[in-house]
């Protein structure tokens, strides 16, 4: 795993933005897994702006989104499908074909899980998986205890995470407590994954997620299983990581490694 301490948030969102640009530029038609939530806010605002500026070009990619709320409308300013068009895809070029976000919905939960498995199997597998991190330490929708095998599933969504959703929403009561949300062994089969955290809020869960046991309780552990991921962390979200100094080191001595 390889942790990237950056001062500010904007730092962090740009380093970890410049490792997904790097992905579409060596695999024009990569196949991108994003995440909602506030932390990957700024991460999209620098691919919009590569996009503009620099042309980095999202004609040939496709998306899976990583969750959705059962229950909200498509159009519901709350909906995943609502903050992924307003943040991200309305600013670039991906075709609205190529668009995957698990429907919140569906007449038959099973069948689509079933579904949206295969069609991220049948495009190749998620070259470059973006995660959060909520309080408790899940990933996607994936509440402590579940399996670190699981995969796309209908999930009772944890008191924290309500607690943690009710800022958005008018009253506690229109908080969704169902999600749909792609499995923890679903997120592993990515062939690199890239988690984002800031503010102080985090620091317990990062710390967990990277130093602690691997475990369900904190299903961002799984990422000690997986060869090829990246944490970026501001500098409050570090604030409980014991071997900081060490990740800053390695940074610093990157430049100078051996090359393969
Ligand atoms: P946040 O959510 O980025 O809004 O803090 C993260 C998460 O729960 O995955």
């Amino acid at each position: 795993m390889e942790v990237i301490i950056k001062e500010t948030y904007d730092e962090m969102s740009i380093a970890a933005a410049k490792s997904v640009a790097q992905v579409l530029n060596t695999k024009p038609n990569a196949v991108l897994g994003m995440a909602t939530g506030s932390t990957p806010l700024g991460l999209y605002k620098e691919l919009v702006r590569m996009h503009k500026e620099e042309s980095l070009d999202f004609s040939q990619v496709t998306t899976f989104n990583l969750d959705e709320y059962v229950g909200l409308p498509v159009t519901h300013d709350q909906s995943y499908h609502y903050f992924m068009h307003e943040n991200f895809f309305k600013h670039v070029n991906i075709p609205r074909q190529n668009i995957y976000i698990p429907s919140g919905t569906t007449s038959n939960y099973e069948a689509f899980c079933q579904w949206f498995e295969q069609r991220i199997s049948e495009l190749g597998g998620i070259d470059v998986q973006i995660l959060g991190i909520g309080s408790d330490g899940h990933i996607a929708f994936n509440e402590p205890t579940s399996s670190l095998s699981s995969r796309t599933r209908l999930k009772t969504l944890a008191k924290q995470t309500i607690d943690d959703n009710a800022r958005f929403f008018d009253k506690p009561e229109d908080v969704p407590i169902y999600a749909i949300t792609m499995g923890v062994g679903t997120i592993l089969e990515a062939e690199k994954l890239l988690l984002v955290a800031n503010k102080k809020n985090k620091a317990w869960a990062v710390a967990a997620a990277v130093e602690g046991p691997v475990t369900s309780m904190v299903t961002a552990s799984a990422l000690q299983l997986h060869p090829n991921a990246e944490v970026y962390v501001d500098r409050d979200a570090a604030g409980e990581l014991k071997m900081a100094d060490y990740y800053e080191w390695i940074q610093k001595m990157k430049p100078g490694a051996p090359q393969r």
